[in-house]
């Protein structure tokens, strides 16, 4: 079996690394892919956009299935445009990746179906929104309606912080279109969680929950990135409460959507914060999550592509899905400046030759006269399996050591949160 991988991040490198290592599958294809990704695929430089570009590849060589990666193209159509042509695509329609594409078709959405998450208006005036978030006072979120390569949401702690967001997005446009609409929704407090799921239709089967970490900063400081590292398990949630997100949140998602006359088959993610309420939504997206792919897969035992083949063929309600009890650990290497502007072509030195317990997933790096160099905000994924998450922690920031480039920044408490919770459990 010949697939295709398109997008070029971490998240694409980690499905890559995992559909290579399916018996069945004898050669994957990743467009564009990057240099990480060139050492186990073949790299073809087709824009995510380009779908005619995209599928005449898949018929010269023969491509039997072809999975999407980003949402960009998702939004744009690329499984409508392959279904017309008759070729096997993993991904959702553009009727159903709305639910990332839009804050408020999903508020609206979660509204109609009684799905937790907080309460919200959606704007289109400048001044009517200004008013609902002056008589709501702060801390309040403002979200651009659309797809903001998640910088689209400003957490404000004071009036004054939300008055500028809005500002920003509706009257000078940072966004684009994007922003022209603006969801203000009520701050949730609590802990984050994604549960991304494969969904076909209304069968769902969850994937092990990991927790992102979006601030910039150590101790959730600082702008929201499109996240700085993850780990998974997130010890500290128990199977009650996770059980509680997929009956109250996830399955009644799914319904929704094939309720709508827009049936979910794909990846579905589930941004979650943990209320004193119980779970609730903040946000969705149509695809895999970018770094919650890289420790989810390589938890997962099972064969990815077997599981990508029984959505295809309405299975996925009778596919064995195993999980494996290690943990893992994601810190992210970022350019220096990042999530603002930051300079790219720095010559990264020390990369390890990935093993089966560290995995570095290459996000922004391209090769120059025969050297890796720095090419994204997110240049890096340094990714380690360990018994616990103590020794996936400790293992990823040990290999982080021998890697250097000019002006690197990394996180340096991804997993704290879940090991501070054992050790004020373990003082009890
Ligand atoms: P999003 O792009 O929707 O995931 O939002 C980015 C980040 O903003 C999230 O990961 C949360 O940390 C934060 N956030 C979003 N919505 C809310 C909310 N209603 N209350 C508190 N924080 C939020
Ligand atoms: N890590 C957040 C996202 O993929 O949207």
């Amino acid at each position: 079996m010949k697939l295709l991988v398109v997008g070029s991040g971490g998240r694409e490198h980690a499905l890559v690394w995992k559909l290579a290592q399916s018996p069945r599958v004898t050669k994957v294809y990743c467009a564009p892919g990057n240099p990480g990704i060139a050492k186990l695929a073949e790299c073809v430089s087709i824009g995510v956009n380009d779908f005619a570009a995209l599928a005449e590849l898949v018929q010269r060589e023969g491509i039997d299935l072809t999975v999407i990666g980003p949402e960009d193209p998702l939004l744009q159509g690329i499984v409508d445009d392959f279904e017309e042509r008759g070729l096997a695509v993993f991904g959702p329609r553009k009727a159903a990746a709305i639910i990332e594409g839009s804050k408020t078709f999903a508020k609206d959405l979660m509204e109609k179906y009684g799905i937790p998450t907080g309460a919200y208006r959606s704007f289109t005036d400048y001044e009517q929104a200004l008013d609902y978030v002056r008589q709501q006072g702060a801390p309040i979120v403002i979200k651009a309606d659309g797809l903001a390569a998640g910088k689209g949401v400003t957490v404000a702690f004071s009036l004054e912080e939300a008055e500028d967001a809005l500002k920003s997005m509706m009257l000078e446009g940072v966004f684009g279109e994007a922003g022209a609409r603006v969801v203000v929704e009520e701050y949730l407090e609590g802990e984050e969680m994604t549960i991304l799921s494969f969904v076909d239709g209304e069968t769902v089967v969850p994937m092990v929950p990991s927790q992102d970490h979006k601030p910039v900063f150590d101790g959730d400081k600082g702008p929201n990135t499109g996240g700085m590292g993850t780990y998974s398990p997130v010890p500290h949630m128990d199977d009650a409460l996770i059980q509680q997100a997929i009956e109250t949140i996830i399955k009644p998602t799914a319904r929704a959507m094939v309720k709508e006359g827009r049936p979910f088959r794909g990846i579905l993610y589930t941004g979650l914060i943990i209320t004193d309420k119980g779970p609730k939504v903040i946000e969705y997206n149509a695809r895999f999550g970018d770094p919650e792919t890289q420790v989810v897969l390589p938890r997962l035992e099972s064969d990815l592509a077997d599981i990508f083949q029984a959505v295809l063929e309405g299975r996925l309600a009778d596919c064995a899905v195993e999980w494996k009890k290690e943990a893992a650990v994601c810190v992210i290497m970022a350019s220096q400046g990042y999530p603002g502007s930051y300079p790219k072509g720095k010559v990264i030195k020390g990369l390890p030759e990935n093993t089966e317990e560290l995995m570095v997933f290459h996000a922004g790096t391209a090769e120059k006269d025969g050297e890796i160099v720095t090419a994204g905000g997110r240049v890096l994924g340094v990714t380690s399996i360990g018994e616990n998450l103590y020794e996936a922690q400790d293992k990823a920031y040990d290999a982080i050591l021998t890697i250097s480039f000019e002006g690197a920044h990394y996180r340096k408490d991804i997993g704290d949160k879940a090991l501070r919770q054992a050790a004020s459990r373990a003082k009890r």
